[in-house]
């Protein structure tokens, strides 16, 4: 039987109420399609703060890399938020993903048919909405030096190299021709010299892509279209601040920030987590969605594991949940015959995965 080793890494919030959820539609899928996962948990976040001092243990770095991909919930909370910027655990996560080398960070926005009444959009609007956001996830403003806040003066420093830019374009455009074949770039080439660069880097790329149709638009204006016309959009490529906004933007357009998951990948272990962070304001009540995590872990089964067949399973399962009207509060509002806690929602997929 085949055997892949997955670092579990739950974080703090509702992020191990979601992870759980996604272990046992994880356990479900695997004994149907006959392989075997072996888990491992490690610490990054608050919890690790906790425990061991650092946001991210040197553990949880060598464990991961040492793993076939790597499950994470979310970390972060008022508790944590006082600390120096060093000790938080947002910093613990940028650090993990630079050690992971995951610069492309996928974040597919899909409407399901049964949630067109979930959006806040008119469901004309949103109907057949199918975006891929691939957003830079180890550069620009993010990580750029230097960086200070003296109490007096603070600055950051928003940089790109043309490599970086380069690497990211072409997994951009490899993932539209697997789709619609539409890239629109997203960036600030009117104000911003990096984002000049950018825009002449993607467009040399595009060259290699003679049959994918570029565009470009200023990041204000695709705030804007996203919520106006989502429709238009195929493949966005956007850096790393411009992603994390936008792909916020497009999960409202989806109806819920609980019902889209994401992949991190590079060269070394990729990560799958939900977009969505640790909502410390809802945790242990069991209310979370743990749609986006178990989404998430399914994207893992496909582009890490190459378990295509388990990874549809679970697609499937999601949909038959939310077609028989389960509903995790952040959905209830529309179409709902059962409003299910975060565990029941769990049960419900899983179950469907054993039928
Ligand atoms: C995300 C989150 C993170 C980010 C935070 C928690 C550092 O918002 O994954 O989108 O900004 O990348
Ligand atoms: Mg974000």
């Amino acid at each position: 039987m085949k055997k892949y080793k997955i670092a579990i890494i739950k974080g703090d919030g509702i992020g191990p109420e979601i992870v759980d959820e996604a272990i046992k539609v994880l356990d479900a899928v695997s004994y149907a399609c006959g392989f075997t996962l072996e888990y491992e948990d490690y610490l990054m976040g608050g919890i690790a703060i906790d425990v061991t001092g650092v946001p991210l243990p040197d553990e949880t770095v060598s464990g991961v890399l040492n793993s076939d991909a790597c499950l994470f919930g979310a970390i972060g909370g008022e508790k944590w938020d006082t600390l120096a910027r060093e000790l938080r655990p947002e910093t613990g996560l940028l650090k993990f993903r630079e050690a992971m080398g995951v610069y492309a960070n996928l974040r597919p926005a899909i409407i399901y048919d049964e949630l067109v009444n979930a959006s806040t959009l008119k469901p004309e609007v949103i109907e057949g909405v199918d975006i891929m956001v691939v957003r830079e996830l180890i550069g620009g403003i993010y990580f750029g030096q230097p960086r200070a806040n003296d109490g007096q003066k603070a600055y950051n420093t928003m940089v790109y190299t043309k490599d970086e830019i380069i690497r990211i374009s072409k997994q951009a455009f490899e993932l539209a021709m697997k789709r619609d074949r539409r890239v629109c770039s997203v960036d600030k080439a009117n104000v911003l010299e990096v984002s000049q660069l950018w825009r002449d880097t993607v467009e040399e790329v595009a060259k290699d892509y003679p049959e994918v149709e570029l565009s470009h638009m200023y990041v204000d204006n695709a705030a804007m279209q996203l919520v106006r016309n989502p429709k238009q959009f195929d493949v966005i490529l956007t850096g790393n601040i411009f992603g994390d906004i936008l792909s916020d933007t497009a999960s409202m357009v989806v109806g819920s920030i609980g019902l889209l998951p994401s992949a991190s990948t590079g060269d070394k272990t990729a990560i799958y987590e939900p977009i969505h962070g640790s909502a410390p304001d809802i945790a242990g009540q069991g209310i979370a969605n743990p749609i986006a995590t178990i989404e998430s872990a399914g994207m893992m089964l496909k582009y890490s594991l190459g378990e295509s067949e388990a990874a549809t399973m679970i697609d499937s399962a999601i949909k038959k949940a939310l077609k028989e009207g389960y509903r995790t509060k952040d959905i209830a509002a529309y179409d709902a015959k059962h409003v299910v806690t975060t565990a029941e929602m769990g049960d419900v997929i899983a179950n469907f995965i054993n039928k």
